[in-house]
């Protein structure tokens, strides 16, 4: 049972979805029809998930009703079935203020002359564009057939079916591999398209593609990595697509598709881990799925565990360890301000929104037990248990429990497992990662920076107990780094040690950034001081209705 969902899928399951939606810009939002294939076992009453949807009528059903919305659920929407109907067709819009849609005018585009949509399901905001049992534990395959305006092109996380399009501005999309509710995606914009690979290309705004395909080059290099590693690719292509600046993550794993941020378009291709990182969601993730969302460490520890392999194949052990270390940093430092139970892996989100479960202890702390176990067993055995789990459990939804139970069988006396898994903080014991470029960094003052990583620039910055802002500044030129990353840590220090010349851009950075993980620091580390309150407030009056409705709920947690 998945407590972030008002379906039964052990009474009825929807097997296959085929949707038939209209993109209405003109009134920010979807309209057409999902038609659910079932599988009955029990009763007569399907129950699906909503959020914010109209429902106008149900097809092939004995009736429907939709109850009263919970906080973090939703509405139910309980459909009672003809006897032996195996499947129910349901007529619904959108609401413009959709949890799981960001509409963009053309303004907030590269472009500047075409709107955008694009949709962010995971965790639960699939049921807010279409009713379905939003659950990870329930897998459909689906068709789609989408609309938009004439000159606009509609892309999904699916094989396209007709790419000459027999009807201007109408695609057909199909999904023949199942995958889970939050894996559903569709984009909408002024989108060009370049190969990059035999099986890879990047879908951007015109004026984004060139540098996309230059930052993101290595790409088939990292699908055939994880392949020699972990197993076949079985998603047949991999292609990315760079979205507007505010879009509220780094990446997102969206199956044959991966949904990126242009931040990560750095001009070095130095923070192509992302790409490593959603790419590995192909196999952890995508083929193995948390079945709740209590069991995400399952889907997010072990991409990290693998990104890191693929660094370390494509880059080298050094660049690979940086990043270990960095990630071993950043989660001391996040876990001391969460409650004790928060930093367990299978966490309890009794009464919550599963996206508060999203901190590092599900990434970085499991991807420090997978490097622990991995020191035990010898990196052969290991190789060799990971290959055999995704093909094991490839296209499954799985919980914590499964996974204990296969890997006591498998890998038996590891480590303490339990102690991992349920208990707070960092087992004694753990490996420890360890960077011999960052140690240079932490002996004092650099005599020579050519040649730096952003990763060394990143460690560096982190350990200025009490930065000389000025000196640092005038020697590295931070204010002016191109480097989101950079810049963003940067801001960040600013802020707390209110230097003055950098606070111009601390107000055109979060403008103009819609990232989450950059937001979030800055705006709390602002609300600290009285004069820091009236900028925060000052800039999110500005920024907010930029930003996706998921950070707009977080931004204003902190600044109301
Ligand atoms: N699947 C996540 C993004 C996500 C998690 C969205 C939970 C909604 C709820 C994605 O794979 C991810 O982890 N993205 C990271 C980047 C990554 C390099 C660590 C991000 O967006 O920061
Ligand atoms: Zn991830």
């Amino acid at each position: 049972m998945d407590i972030h969902s008002w379906s039964r899928p052990d009474r009825i399951r929807v097997r296959h979805l085929e949707m038939d939606l209209d993109v209405r810009f003109d009134r920010k939002i979807l309209a057409g029809s999902v038609t659910l294939h079932l599988d009955r076992t029990e009763g007569d009453e399907l129950v699906l998930d909503t959020r914010g949807l109209t429902v106008h009528s149900v097809e092939n059903a004995a009736g429907f009703s939709l109850g009263t919305a919970d906080a973090n659920l939703g509405a139910p929407l309980s459909i009672r079935l003809e006897p032996g109907a195996s499947w129910v067709r349901v007529h619904y819009q959108t609401s413009p203020g959709a949890s799981g849609l960001q509409w963009l005018d053309a303004a907030q585009t590269a472009g500047k002359r075409h709107p955008f949509l694009y949709t962010q399901s995971q965790a639960i905001h699939a049921r807010s564009w279409i009713p379905l049992q939003d659950t990870p534990g329930v897998r459909v395959t689906f068709r789609a057939t989408v609309r938009v305006p004439r000159g606009l092109c509609i892309v999904m996380g699916a094989a396209l079916e007709d790419a000459g399009e027999s009807t201007p501005g109408e695609r057909h999309f199909r999904m023949d591999q199942p995958v889970p509710s939050y894996l559903i995606a569709l984009a909408a914009g002024d989108l060009a398209y370049r190969e990059i690979g035999p099986r890879s290309g990047i879908y951007a705004e015109p004026e984004m593609l060139e540098r996309a395909v230059y930052e993101f080059a290595d790409t088939e290099a990292m699908i055939a990595a994880v392949e020699q590693l972990y197993g076949p690719y079985r998603w047949e292509r991999y292609d990315l697509l760079v979205l507007p600046p505010s879009f509220p993550f780094g990446g997102m794993e969206n199956p044959r598709l991966t949904f990126a941020t242009p931040t990560v378009i750095a001009g070095d291709r130095s923070l192509v881990s992302l790409v490593a990182h959603e790419l590995a969601h192909s196999w952890s993730g995508n083929l193995v799925t948390n079945a709740t969302w209590s069991d995400f460490w399952l889907n997010e520890g072990f991409t990290v565990y693998v990104e890191r392999r693929v660094l370390e194949k494509l880059y080298g052990t050094a660049r690979a360890e940086m990043e270990a270390v960095l990630g071993r940093r950043e989660l001391e430092r996040e876990m001391a301000g969460l409650p004790l139970d928060d930093r367990v892996l299978h966490i309890n989100l009794e009464g919550r929104d599963p996206d508060d479960g999203c901190t590092l202890v599900p990434y970085e702390k499991d991807a420090l037990l997978l490097r622990t176990i991995e020191r035990a067993v010898g990196r052969e055995k290991f190789d060799a248990f990971l290959r055999s789990y995704f093909s094991h459990f490839a296209f499954r939804s799985i919980t914590t429990a499964d996974f204990l139970e296969y890997i006591r069988r498998e890998l038996p006396n590891s480590v303490p497992l339990g102690e991992w898994i349920f208990e707070p903080g960092i087992p004694a014991g753990a490996a420890e990662p360890h960077s011999d470029a960052f140690a240079r960094i932490e002996a004092g003052w650099p005599a020579d920076t050519s040649g730096w990583s952003t990763q060394e620039w990143l460690h560096f910055l982190r350990t200025q107990d009490q930065p000389d802002m000025a000196r640092l500044d005038r020697e590295f030129l931070f204010t002016a780094s191109g480097n989101s990353e950079i810049l963003h840590d940067w801001l960040l220090m600013s802020v707390k040690n209110s230097y003055q010349p950098a606070l111009p851009k601390v107000e055109t950075f979060l403008c103009s950034v819609g990232r989450r993980k950059f937001l979030k620091p800055i705006y709390s580390e602002l609300m600290k001081t009285s004069e820091g309150r009236t900028r925060a407030r000052a800039i999110y009056s500005k920024a907010r209705s930029s930003y996706h409705p998921i950070a707009q709920g977080t931004i204003d947690e902190i600044v109301k």
